[in-house]
Protein backbone atom coordinates (compact mmCIF):
# COMPACT_ATOMS: atom_id res chain seq x y z
CA UNK A 1 0.00 0.00 0.00
CA UNK A 2 1.50 3.84 -1.41
CA UNK A 3 1.10 6.20 2.29
CA UNK A 4 -1.70 7.83 0.17
CA UNK A 5 -3.91 4.31 0.12
CA UNK A 6 -3.01 3.84 3.82
CA UNK A 7 -3.84 7.78 4.69
CA UNK A 8 -6.86 7.54 7.32
CA UNK A 9 -8.44 10.33 4.99
CA UNK A 10 -8.23 7.68 1.95
CA UNK A 11 -9.36 4.79 4.36
CA UNK A 12 -12.19 6.95 5.31
CA UNK A 13 -13.34 7.65 2.34
CA UNK A 14 -13.38 3.99 0.65
CA UNK A 15 -15.56 2.92 4.12
CA UNK A 16 -17.94 5.98 3.26
CA UNK A 17 -18.26 5.30 -0.10
CA UNK A 18 -19.75 1.72 0.49
CA UNK A 19 -22.54 3.47 2.27
CA UNK A 20 -23.34 6.86 1.11
CA UNK A 21 -21.67 6.45 -2.53
CA UNK A 22 -24.74 4.17 -2.94
CA UNK A 23 -27.28 5.92 -2.13
CA UNK A 24 -29.70 6.98 -4.76
CA UNK A 25 -29.88 10.81 -6.48
CA UNK A 26 -33.69 10.38 -6.06
CA UNK A 27 -32.98 9.53 -1.56
CA UNK A 28 -30.64 12.22 -1.57
CA UNK A 29 -32.47 15.43 -2.89
CA UNK A 30 -35.98 13.86 -1.13
CA UNK A 31 -33.57 14.11 2.45
CA UNK A 32 -32.39 17.54 1.42
CA UNK A 33 -34.73 19.51 -0.29
CA UNK A 34 -31.71 22.93 -0.11
CA UNK A 35 -28.94 20.49 -1.82
CA UNK A 36 -29.00 23.19 -4.73
CA UNK A 37 -28.35 26.30 -2.41
CA UNK A 38 -26.43 23.98 0.09
CA UNK A 39 -24.12 22.51 -3.41
CA UNK A 40 -23.58 25.19 -5.52
CA UNK A 41 -21.01 27.81 -6.14
CA UNK A 42 -20.69 31.59 -7.39
CA UNK A 43 -17.93 33.21 -9.30
CA UNK A 44 -19.59 36.52 -11.18
CA UNK A 45 -21.87 34.74 -13.03
CA UNK A 46 -20.38 31.21 -13.32
CA UNK A 47 -22.53 28.85 -11.01
CA UNK A 48 -21.27 25.80 -10.39
CA UNK A 49 -24.02 23.38 -9.67
CA UNK A 50 -22.38 20.31 -7.69
CA UNK A 51 -25.78 19.33 -6.07
CA UNK A 52 -26.59 16.06 -8.83
CA UNK A 53 -23.77 14.12 -7.17
CA UNK A 54 -23.67 10.93 -5.42
CA UNK A 55 -22.54 13.10 -2.26
CA UNK A 56 -23.91 14.08 1.10
CA UNK A 57 -22.31 16.71 3.24
CA UNK A 58 -19.76 14.62 4.53
CA UNK A 59 -18.62 13.26 1.67
CA UNK A 60 -17.56 16.82 0.87
CA UNK A 61 -16.00 16.80 4.44
CA UNK A 62 -13.91 13.72 4.41
CA UNK A 63 -12.80 14.98 -0.02
CA UNK A 64 -11.52 18.22 1.61
CA UNK A 65 -9.46 16.92 4.76
CA UNK A 66 -7.64 14.25 1.68
CA UNK A 67 -6.96 17.89 -0.32
CA UNK A 68 -5.94 19.22 3.28
CA UNK A 69 -3.93 16.17 3.78
CA UNK A 70 -1.97 16.46 0.27
CA UNK A 71 -1.49 19.93 1.00
CA UNK A 72 -3.29 20.78 -2.42
CA UNK A 73 -2.78 24.54 -1.23
CA UNK A 74 0.76 24.42 -0.17
CA UNK A 75 1.47 23.01 -3.97
CA UNK A 76 -0.87 25.64 -5.33
CA UNK A 77 1.21 27.96 -3.62
CA UNK A 78 4.09 26.77 -4.59
CA UNK A 79 2.48 26.31 -8.13
CA UNK A 80 2.23 30.46 -8.13
CA UNK A 81 5.13 31.42 -6.74
CA UNK A 82 7.30 30.31 -9.62
CA UNK A 83 9.00 26.31 -7.24
CA UNK A 84 10.21 24.30 -9.97
CA UNK A 85 7.00 21.67 -9.34
CA UNK A 86 7.87 19.68 -12.54
CA UNK A 87 10.62 18.11 -10.85
CA UNK A 88 11.51 15.72 -13.62
CA UNK A 89 11.74 18.36 -15.88
CA UNK A 90 13.38 20.57 -13.43
CA UNK A 91 10.81 23.72 -14.30
CA UNK A 92 8.57 25.90 -12.75
CA UNK A 93 4.86 25.55 -13.96
CA UNK A 94 4.05 29.31 -14.83
CA UNK A 95 1.12 29.61 -17.04
CA UNK A 96 -0.59 31.46 -14.45
CA UNK A 97 1.82 33.85 -14.82
CA UNK A 98 0.84 34.58 -18.49
CA UNK A 99 -2.76 36.20 -17.29
CA UNK A 100 -1.02 37.46 -14.26
CA UNK A 101 -2.80 40.60 -14.09
CA UNK A 102 -2.26 41.71 -10.43
CA UNK A 103 0.52 43.57 -10.99
CA UNK A 104 2.94 41.66 -8.37
CA UNK A 105 5.81 39.88 -9.80
CA UNK A 106 6.76 36.46 -10.40
CA UNK A 107 10.31 34.87 -9.58
CA UNK A 108 11.64 32.49 -11.51
CA UNK A 109 15.21 31.30 -10.12
CA UNK A 110 15.15 35.29 -8.60
CA UNK A 111 14.01 37.21 -11.83
CA UNK A 112 10.69 38.85 -12.45
CA UNK A 113 9.56 36.79 -15.13
CA UNK A 114 6.38 39.36 -15.75
CA UNK A 115 8.75 42.07 -18.09
CA UNK A 116 9.26 39.35 -20.55
CA UNK A 117 5.73 38.59 -20.77
CA UNK A 118 4.36 42.04 -21.04
CA UNK A 119 6.79 42.90 -24.08
CA UNK A 120 5.92 39.76 -25.58
CA UNK A 121 2.33 40.74 -25.58
CA UNK A 122 3.18 44.45 -26.82
CA UNK A 123 4.85 42.49 -29.74
CA UNK A 124 1.87 40.18 -30.18
CA UNK A 125 -0.44 43.38 -29.77
CA UNK A 126 1.80 45.55 -32.53
CA UNK A 127 2.08 42.64 -34.98
CA UNK A 128 -1.74 41.68 -34.53
CA UNK A 129 -2.78 45.17 -35.28
CA UNK A 130 -0.59 45.62 -38.12
CA UNK A 131 -1.95 42.49 -40.06
CA UNK A 132 -5.79 43.46 -38.95
CA UNK A 133 -5.35 47.26 -40.32
CA UNK A 134 -3.56 46.26 -43.51
CA UNK A 135 -0.40 47.82 -42.45
CA UNK A 136 1.73 44.66 -42.55
CA UNK A 137 1.72 43.67 -46.09
CA UNK A 138 2.43 40.53 -48.25
CA UNK A 139 5.66 40.36 -50.40
CA UNK A 140 3.88 41.39 -53.28
CA UNK A 141 1.96 44.06 -51.57
CA UNK A 142 -1.41 42.75 -50.74
CA UNK A 143 -2.90 42.54 -46.84
CA UNK A 144 -3.45 39.38 -45.63
CA UNK A 145 -6.90 37.56 -45.15
CA UNK A 146 -5.90 34.17 -44.36
CA UNK A 147 -3.65 32.69 -41.66
CA UNK A 148 -2.28 29.57 -41.21
CA UNK A 149 -1.38 28.11 -37.60
CA UNK A 150 0.57 25.36 -38.27
CA UNK A 151 1.71 23.32 -34.83
CA UNK A 152 0.50 20.20 -33.29
CA UNK A 153 -0.90 18.93 -29.48
CA UNK A 154 -0.52 22.17 -27.16
CA UNK A 155 0.54 24.42 -30.27
CA UNK A 156 -2.65 23.77 -31.87
CA UNK A 157 -5.43 22.54 -29.59
CA UNK A 158 -6.14 25.64 -27.62
CA UNK A 159 -5.92 27.89 -30.48
CA UNK A 160 -8.23 25.81 -32.41
CA UNK A 161 -10.35 25.76 -29.53
CA UNK A 162 -10.67 29.55 -28.58
CA UNK A 163 -11.13 30.77 -32.28
CA UNK A 164 -13.92 28.04 -32.74
CA UNK A 165 -15.78 29.25 -29.18
CA UNK A 166 -14.92 33.51 -30.26
CA UNK A 167 -16.13 33.00 -33.87
CA UNK A 168 -19.26 35.68 -32.72
CA UNK A 169 -15.87 38.09 -32.12
CA UNK A 170 -14.01 37.27 -35.59
CA UNK A 171 -13.74 39.23 -38.53
CA UNK A 172 -14.85 38.03 -42.43
CA UNK A 173 -11.87 39.22 -44.15
CA UNK A 174 -9.19 37.94 -41.55
CA UNK A 175 -9.75 34.09 -41.02
CA UNK A 176 -8.41 31.55 -39.22
CA UNK A 177 -7.42 28.04 -40.43
CA UNK A 178 -5.13 25.33 -38.43
CA UNK A 179 -2.76 22.76 -39.92
CA UNK A 180 -2.15 19.66 -37.43
CA UNK A 181 -1.62 16.50 -38.57
CA UNK A 182 1.06 15.00 -40.72
CA UNK A 183 -1.25 13.76 -43.37
CA UNK A 184 -0.80 15.56 -46.65
CA UNK A 185 -4.44 15.65 -46.73
CA UNK A 186 -4.79 18.73 -44.05
CA UNK A 187 -2.62 20.73 -44.80
CA UNK A 188 -3.16 20.17 -48.72
CA UNK A 189 -7.31 20.77 -48.12
CA UNK A 190 -6.05 23.80 -46.19
CA UNK A 191 -4.37 25.72 -48.88
CA UNK A 192 -6.66 24.52 -51.77
CA UNK A 193 -8.58 27.60 -51.48
CA UNK A 194 -5.88 29.87 -50.31
CA UNK A 195 -3.77 32.55 -52.50
CA UNK A 196 -0.09 32.60 -51.18
CA UNK A 197 0.05 36.38 -51.69
CA UNK A 198 -2.58 36.88 -48.59
CA UNK A 199 -1.61 33.86 -46.78
CA UNK A 200 0.16 34.34 -43.16
CA UNK A 201 1.97 30.87 -41.95
CA UNK A 202 2.68 30.74 -37.73
CA UNK A 203 4.64 28.03 -36.95
CA UNK A 204 3.82 26.92 -33.93
CA UNK A 205 6.15 24.63 -31.58
CA UNK A 206 7.51 24.86 -28.76
CA UNK A 207 10.46 22.88 -29.34
CA UNK A 208 10.60 23.34 -33.03
CA UNK A 209 11.69 19.96 -33.88
CA UNK A 210 8.33 18.45 -33.63
CA UNK A 211 8.08 15.89 -36.96
CA UNK A 212 4.79 17.08 -38.00
CA UNK A 213 4.88 20.55 -37.56
CA UNK A 214 8.18 20.68 -38.98
CA UNK A 215 7.33 18.63 -42.41
CA UNK A 216 3.60 21.06 -42.54
CA UNK A 217 5.99 24.33 -42.12
CA UNK A 218 8.43 23.14 -44.96
CA UNK A 219 5.97 22.37 -47.06
CA UNK A 220 3.98 25.30 -46.72
CA UNK A 221 7.10 26.97 -47.61
CA UNK A 222 7.68 25.40 -50.49
CA UNK A 223 3.55 25.94 -51.46
CA UNK A 224 4.78 29.58 -50.73
CA UNK A 225 8.04 30.20 -52.45
CA UNK A 226 7.09 28.28 -55.54
CA UNK A 227 4.45 30.60 -56.27
CA UNK A 228 6.07 33.98 -54.92
CA UNK A 229 9.95 33.34 -54.85
CA UNK A 230 12.17 33.10 -51.64
CA UNK A 231 12.26 36.67 -50.58
CA UNK A 232 8.05 35.90 -49.60
CA UNK A 233 9.42 33.85 -46.67
CA UNK A 234 9.97 36.96 -44.36
CA UNK A 235 6.64 38.58 -45.11
CA UNK A 236 4.86 35.48 -44.72
CA UNK A 237 6.43 33.04 -41.99
CA UNK A 238 6.53 34.31 -38.26
CA UNK A 239 7.19 31.68 -35.79
CA UNK A 240 6.03 30.60 -32.13
CA UNK A 241 8.63 29.20 -30.47
CA UNK A 242 11.62 29.19 -27.16
CA UNK A 243 13.73 27.92 -29.79
CA UNK A 244 15.42 30.68 -31.42
CA UNK A 245 18.47 28.82 -33.06
CA UNK A 246 15.84 26.14 -34.62
CA UNK A 247 13.31 29.03 -35.76
CA UNK A 248 16.70 31.06 -37.64
CA UNK A 249 17.50 27.87 -38.88
CA UNK A 250 14.30 27.06 -41.09
CA UNK A 251 15.01 30.39 -42.47
CA UNK A 252 12.66 32.67 -40.29
CA UNK A 253 13.57 35.95 -39.36
CA UNK A 254 14.10 36.03 -35.50
CA UNK A 255 12.56 39.43 -35.49
CA UNK A 256 9.39 37.47 -36.13
CA UNK A 257 9.61 35.19 -33.32
CA UNK A 258 7.27 35.21 -30.50
CA UNK A 259 9.37 33.92 -28.05
CA UNK A 260 7.81 31.76 -25.01
CA UNK A 261 9.39 30.10 -22.18
CA UNK A 262 9.97 26.33 -20.71
CA UNK A 263 8.00 27.03 -17.87
CA UNK A 264 5.06 27.09 -20.22
CA UNK A 265 4.17 23.39 -20.49
CA UNK A 266 2.77 23.25 -24.20
CA UNK A 267 -0.77 22.13 -23.28
CA UNK A 268 -1.23 25.02 -20.89
CA UNK A 269 0.27 27.66 -23.64
CA UNK A 270 -2.57 28.87 -25.39
CA UNK A 271 -2.19 32.41 -22.96
CA UNK A 272 1.13 32.52 -24.17
CA UNK A 273 2.22 33.38 -27.73
CA UNK A 274 0.74 30.54 -29.05
CA UNK A 275 -2.50 32.42 -28.86
CA UNK A 276 -1.38 34.36 -31.70
CA UNK A 277 -3.82 33.29 -34.00
CA UNK A 278 -6.30 33.99 -31.53
CA UNK A 279 -5.21 37.30 -31.55
CA UNK A 280 -4.90 37.84 -35.02
CA UNK A 281 -8.75 36.33 -35.24
CA UNK A 282 -10.57 38.62 -32.59
CA UNK A 283 -7.88 41.15 -31.76
CA UNK A 284 -5.68 42.25 -28.78
CA UNK A 285 -8.28 43.60 -26.50
CA UNK A 286 -10.36 40.57 -26.81
CA UNK A 287 -7.36 38.14 -26.39
CA UNK A 288 -6.90 40.70 -22.91
CA UNK A 289 -10.30 40.00 -21.61
CA UNK A 290 -9.26 35.92 -21.76
CA UNK A 291 -6.49 36.81 -19.80
CA UNK A 292 -8.18 38.45 -17.48
CA UNK A 293 -10.71 36.32 -17.18
CA UNK A 294 -8.39 33.13 -16.47
CA UNK A 295 -6.98 35.51 -14.38
CA UNK A 296 -10.47 35.97 -12.23
CA UNK A 297 -10.16 32.06 -11.83
CA UNK A 298 -6.82 32.14 -10.58
CA UNK A 299 -7.18 35.01 -7.89
CA UNK A 300 -10.39 32.83 -6.85
CA UNK A 301 -8.39 29.13 -7.07
CA UNK A 302 -5.68 31.16 -4.71
CA UNK A 303 -8.23 32.58 -2.44
CA UNK A 304 -11.40 30.85 -1.63
CA UNK A 305 -11.39 28.59 1.16
CA UNK A 306 -11.34 25.30 0.10
CA UNK A 307 -15.20 23.93 0.30
CA UNK A 308 -15.83 27.59 -1.49
CA UNK A 309 -13.24 27.00 -3.98
CA UNK A 310 -14.74 25.58 -7.46
CA UNK A 311 -11.22 23.91 -9.24
CA UNK A 312 -10.97 21.94 -5.53
CA UNK A 313 -14.89 21.00 -5.39
CA UNK A 314 -14.55 19.84 -9.35
CA UNK A 315 -11.34 18.26 -8.82
CA UNK A 316 -12.25 16.22 -5.74
CA UNK A 317 -15.67 15.55 -7.22
CA UNK A 318 -13.56 13.78 -9.70
CA UNK A 319 -11.19 11.75 -7.63
CA UNK A 320 -14.68 10.67 -5.77
CA UNK A 321 -15.73 8.64 -8.54
CA UNK A 322 -12.69 7.89 -10.34
CA UNK A 323 -11.06 6.40 -7.31
CA UNK A 324 -14.13 5.45 -4.49
CA UNK A 325 -17.11 4.81 -7.15
CA UNK A 326 -14.76 2.94 -10.01
CA UNK A 327 -15.62 5.70 -12.74
CA UNK A 328 -13.31 5.25 -15.40
CA UNK A 329 -14.26 8.32 -17.90
CA UNK A 330 -15.23 11.92 -17.26
CA UNK A 331 -17.57 13.71 -20.05
CA UNK A 332 -17.87 17.00 -21.35
CA UNK A 333 -21.07 18.00 -23.03
CA UNK A 334 -20.93 21.82 -23.46
CA UNK A 335 -24.22 22.90 -24.68
CA UNK A 336 -22.63 25.66 -26.85
CA UNK A 337 -21.95 24.40 -30.32
CA UNK A 338 -18.62 26.98 -29.81
CA UNK A 339 -17.25 24.82 -27.28
CA UNK A 340 -17.32 22.37 -29.96
CA UNK A 341 -13.60 21.91 -29.24
CA UNK A 342 -13.40 21.99 -25.12
CA UNK A 343 -13.79 18.37 -25.09
CA UNK A 344 -11.00 17.84 -27.67
CA UNK A 345 -8.93 20.46 -26.04
CA UNK A 346 -9.31 18.92 -22.42
CA UNK A 347 -8.56 15.58 -23.74
CA UNK A 348 -4.98 16.75 -24.23
CA UNK A 349 -4.79 18.88 -20.99
CA UNK A 350 -6.43 16.09 -19.00
CA UNK A 351 -4.98 12.90 -20.42
CA UNK A 352 -1.49 14.27 -21.07
CA UNK A 353 -1.12 15.88 -17.86
CA UNK A 354 -2.58 12.97 -15.23
CA UNK A 355 -2.26 9.92 -17.78
CA UNK A 356 0.70 8.58 -15.43
CA UNK A 357 1.23 5.55 -13.34
CA UNK A 358 4.19 6.68 -11.49
CA UNK A 359 4.21 8.94 -8.25
CA UNK A 360 6.56 12.05 -7.91
CA UNK A 361 8.21 9.95 -5.83
CA UNK A 362 9.22 7.51 -8.42
CA UNK A 363 6.83 4.44 -7.34
CA UNK A 364 4.08 2.91 -8.80
CA UNK A 365 0.54 4.22 -8.13
CA UNK A 366 -2.00 1.45 -6.62
CA UNK A 367 -4.98 3.82 -7.28
CA UNK A 368 -6.33 4.84 -10.83
CA UNK A 369 -5.28 8.64 -11.80
CA UNK A 370 -6.44 10.13 -14.78
CA UNK A 371 -9.71 9.22 -16.25
CA UNK A 372 -10.30 8.91 -20.00
CA UNK A 373 -12.27 12.52 -21.19
CA UNK A 374 -14.05 13.01 -24.18
CA UNK A 375 -17.07 14.28 -25.63
CA UNK A 376 -19.16 16.28 -28.08
CA UNK A 377 -21.36 19.70 -28.09
CA UNK A 378 -25.31 19.11 -26.77
CA UNK A 379 -27.64 18.73 -28.50
CA UNK A 380 -25.96 16.12 -30.93
CA UNK A 381 -24.55 13.94 -28.40
CA UNK A 382 -28.19 12.78 -27.61
CA UNK A 383 -28.94 11.38 -30.62
CA UNK A 384 -25.72 9.45 -30.46
CA UNK A 385 -24.13 8.67 -27.56
CA UNK A 386 -27.12 9.28 -24.45
CA UNK A 387 -28.08 5.87 -24.89
CA UNK A 388 -25.31 4.22 -22.97
CA UNK A 389 -25.50 7.43 -20.65
CA UNK A 390 -29.17 6.67 -19.27
CA UNK A 391 -28.95 2.95 -19.75
CA UNK A 392 -25.57 1.44 -19.93
CA UNK A 393 -23.28 -0.10 -17.74
CA UNK A 394 -20.57 2.45 -16.98
CA UNK A 395 -20.76 4.84 -14.66
CA UNK A 396 -19.88 8.08 -16.42
CA UNK A 397 -20.25 11.29 -14.53
CA UNK A 398 -20.45 14.14 -16.95
CA UNK A 399 -20.17 18.12 -16.83
CA UNK A 400 -22.53 19.93 -19.05
CA UNK A 401 -21.95 23.74 -19.72
CA UNK A 402 -24.24 26.18 -20.82
CA UNK A 403 -24.82 29.59 -21.73
CA UNK A 404 -28.03 31.57 -21.05
CA UNK A 405 -27.58 34.37 -23.65
CA UNK A 406 -26.93 32.62 -26.66
CA UNK A 407 -24.25 34.51 -29.05
CA UNK A 408 -26.34 33.80 -32.31
CA UNK A 409 -29.68 34.59 -31.25
CA UNK A 410 -31.88 32.89 -33.82
CA UNK A 411 -35.84 32.34 -32.81
CA UNK A 412 -36.51 29.99 -30.11
CA UNK A 413 -33.30 28.00 -30.57
CA UNK A 414 -31.31 29.04 -27.24
CA UNK A 415 -34.49 28.03 -25.16
CA UNK A 416 -34.71 24.68 -26.86
CA UNK A 417 -30.83 24.13 -26.13
CA UNK A 418 -31.51 25.34 -22.59
CA UNK A 419 -34.21 23.21 -22.68
CA UNK A 420 -32.90 19.67 -23.52
CA UNK A 421 -29.58 20.71 -21.20
CA UNK A 422 -31.67 20.75 -18.29
CA UNK A 423 -34.24 17.88 -19.10
CA UNK A 424 -30.82 15.52 -19.60
CA UNK A 425 -29.57 17.01 -16.27
CA UNK A 426 -33.02 15.71 -14.68
CA UNK A 427 -33.59 12.68 -16.82
CA UNK A 428 -30.25 11.26 -15.56
CA UNK A 429 -30.44 12.27 -12.12
CA UNK A 430 -33.54 10.81 -11.57
CA UNK A 431 -34.72 8.41 -14.28
CA UNK A 432 -37.60 6.85 -14.68
CA UNK A 433 -38.95 4.06 -11.85
CA UNK A 434 -40.64 0.81 -12.61
CA UNK A 435 -43.52 1.81 -11.51
CA UNK A 436 -44.05 4.84 -13.41
CA UNK A 437 -43.25 3.00 -16.75
CA UNK A 438 -45.59 0.87 -15.24
CA UNK A 439 -48.07 3.63 -14.92
CA UNK A 440 -47.35 4.78 -18.48
CA UNK A 441 -47.54 1.20 -20.14
CA UNK A 442 -51.20 0.28 -18.61
CA UNK A 443 -52.47 3.93 -19.45
CA UNK A 444 -51.69 2.87 -23.37
CA UNK A 445 -53.75 -0.09 -22.60
CA UNK A 446 -50.89 -3.20 -22.99
CA UNK A 447 -51.69 -6.68 -21.99
CA UNK A 448 -50.27 -7.52 -18.59
CA UNK A 449 -47.69 -9.63 -20.82
CA UNK A 450 -46.73 -7.45 -23.13
CA UNK A 451 -46.07 -4.78 -20.34
CA UNK A 452 -44.13 -7.02 -18.33
CA UNK A 453 -41.37 -7.64 -21.50
CA UNK A 454 -41.33 -3.95 -22.50
CA UNK A 455 -40.98 -2.63 -18.94
CA UNK A 456 -37.71 -3.34 -18.10
CA UNK A 457 -35.99 -1.76 -21.82
CA UNK A 458 -37.91 1.61 -20.63
CA UNK A 459 -37.15 2.07 -17.00
CA UNK A 460 -34.49 4.29 -15.99
CA UNK A 461 -31.97 3.77 -13.32
CA UNK A 462 -30.96 7.34 -13.10
CA UNK A 463 -28.65 8.17 -10.54
CA UNK A 464 -25.73 9.46 -13.45
CA UNK A 465 -24.32 12.15 -11.95
CA UNK A 466 -23.65 15.88 -13.49
CA UNK A 467 -22.00 18.53 -12.71
CA UNK A 468 -23.50 21.84 -14.41
CA UNK A 469 -21.96 25.66 -15.12
CA UNK A 470 -23.95 28.15 -16.10
CA UNK A 471 -23.11 31.37 -17.08
CA UNK A 472 -24.48 34.61 -18.80
CA UNK A 473 -22.76 34.71 -21.96
CA UNK A 474 -19.40 32.16 -23.91
CA UNK A 475 -17.82 35.67 -23.47
CA UNK A 476 -13.55 36.18 -24.54
CA UNK A 477 -14.09 36.55 -20.18
CA UNK A 478 -16.20 33.76 -19.36
CA UNK A 479 -14.08 31.29 -21.41
CA UNK A 480 -11.01 32.65 -19.66
CA UNK A 481 -12.29 31.57 -16.53
CA UNK A 482 -14.29 28.30 -17.87
CA UNK A 483 -10.82 27.31 -19.18
CA UNK A 484 -8.37 28.10 -16.15
CA UNK A 485 -11.16 26.09 -13.47
CA UNK A 486 -10.73 22.79 -15.80
CA UNK A 487 -6.66 23.49 -15.65
CA UNK A 488 -6.81 24.24 -11.95
CA UNK A 489 -9.26 21.28 -11.52
CA UNK A 490 -6.25 19.26 -12.97
CA UNK A 491 -3.76 20.51 -10.94
CA UNK A 492 -5.96 19.40 -8.01
CA UNK A 493 -6.11 16.27 -9.16
CA UNK A 494 -2.43 15.63 -9.79
CA UNK A 495 -1.69 16.80 -5.96
CA UNK A 496 -3.97 14.25 -4.55
CA UNK A 497 -2.58 11.37 -6.95
CA UNK A 498 1.15 12.52 -6.17
CA UNK A 499 1.97 12.41 -9.97
CA UNK A 500 3.74 15.16 -11.98
CA UNK A 501 0.77 16.68 -14.04
CA UNK A 502 3.45 18.63 -15.82
CA UNK A 503 5.64 16.21 -17.97
CA UNK A 504 4.75 13.86 -20.81
CA UNK A 505 7.21 11.37 -21.10
CA UNK A 506 4.52 8.70 -22.67
CA UNK A 507 4.39 10.45 -26.16
CA UNK A 508 8.42 10.04 -26.81
CA UNK A 509 8.78 6.24 -27.37
CA UNK A 510 6.00 6.26 -30.19
CA UNK A 511 8.18 9.55 -31.49
CA UNK A 512 11.62 7.26 -31.50
CA UNK A 513 10.13 4.65 -33.08
CA UNK A 514 8.44 7.14 -35.86
CA UNK A 515 11.96 7.82 -36.52
CA UNK A 516 13.93 4.44 -36.69
CA UNK A 517 11.28 3.28 -38.80
CA UNK A 518 10.60 5.87 -41.51
CA UNK A 519 13.86 5.05 -43.50
CA UNK A 520 12.90 1.79 -43.51
CA UNK A 521 9.76 2.58 -45.08
CA UNK A 522 11.92 4.05 -47.05
CA UNK A 523 14.58 1.54 -48.88
CA UNK A 524 13.60 -1.42 -50.80
CA UNK A 525 15.77 -3.57 -48.39
CA UNK A 526 14.09 -6.28 -46.20
CA UNK A 527 13.55 -5.35 -42.60
CA UNK A 528 13.58 -7.79 -40.29
CA UNK A 529 15.02 -6.16 -37.19
CA UNK A 530 10.85 -5.59 -35.25
CA UNK A 531 8.70 -7.95 -33.90
CA UNK A 532 6.50 -10.37 -36.71
CA UNK A 533 3.71 -7.82 -36.69
CA UNK A 534 5.52 -5.21 -37.46
CA UNK A 535 8.11 -6.56 -39.86
CA UNK A 536 4.73 -8.10 -41.98
CA UNK A 537 2.84 -4.71 -41.69
CA UNK A 538 6.34 -2.82 -43.20
CA UNK A 539 6.38 -5.57 -45.51
CA UNK A 540 3.28 -5.18 -46.67
CA UNK A 541 3.33 -1.49 -46.88
CA UNK A 542 5.96 -2.37 -49.48
CA UNK A 543 4.11 -4.94 -51.37
CA UNK A 544 1.46 -2.67 -52.11
CA UNK A 545 3.28 0.25 -53.03
CA UNK A 546 4.92 -2.09 -55.76
CA UNK A 547 1.73 -3.55 -57.05
O1 LIG B 1 4.02 14.93 -28.28
C1 LIG B 1 3.36 15.66 -27.33
C2 LIG B 1 3.77 17.09 -27.34
O2 LIG B 1 5.08 17.22 -26.87
C3 LIG B 1 2.81 17.95 -26.54
O3 LIG B 1 3.06 17.92 -25.20
C4 LIG B 1 2.97 19.26 -27.20
O4 LIG B 1 1.92 20.12 -26.90
C5 LIG B 1 3.03 18.86 -28.65
O5 LIG B 1 3.73 17.64 -28.65
C6 LIG B 1 3.67 19.83 -29.58
O6 LIG B 1 4.98 20.13 -29.22
P1 LIG B 1 5.72 21.39 -29.81
O7 LIG B 1 4.97 22.61 -29.44
O8 LIG B 1 7.10 21.35 -29.24
O9 LIG B 1 5.76 21.22 -31.32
Amino acid sequence: MTALTASPAWQALKAHSRSTGRHHLRELFAREPERFSRFSLRLGDLLLDYSKHRITAETMELLLELARSADVEGWRDRMFTGSKINATEKRAVLHVALRNRSGRPILVDGSDVMPSIDAVLAKMHLFSEQVRNGAWRGSTGETITDVVNIGIGGSDLGPVMVCEALKPYQRPDLRPYFVSNVDGAHLTHTLAGLNPARTLFIVASKTFTTQETMTNAASARGWLTEALGEDAVAKHFVAVSTNAPEVARFGIDPANMFEFWDWVGGRYSLWSAVGLPIVLAVGFERFRELLEGAHEMDEHFQSAPLNQNMPVIMGLLGVWYRNFLGASTLALLPYDQHLSRFAAYFQQGDMESNGKSVRRDGNRVDYATGPVIWGEPGTNGQHAFFQLLHQGTELIPADFLAAVESQTPLSDHHDKLLANFLAQTEALAFGKAKDEVRDELAKEGLSEEALRTLMPHKVFEGNRPTTSLLYRKLTPHRLGSLIALYEHKIFVQGIIWEINSYDQWGVELGKELASRILPELQTDATVLDHDSSTNGLIKYVKWLRQG
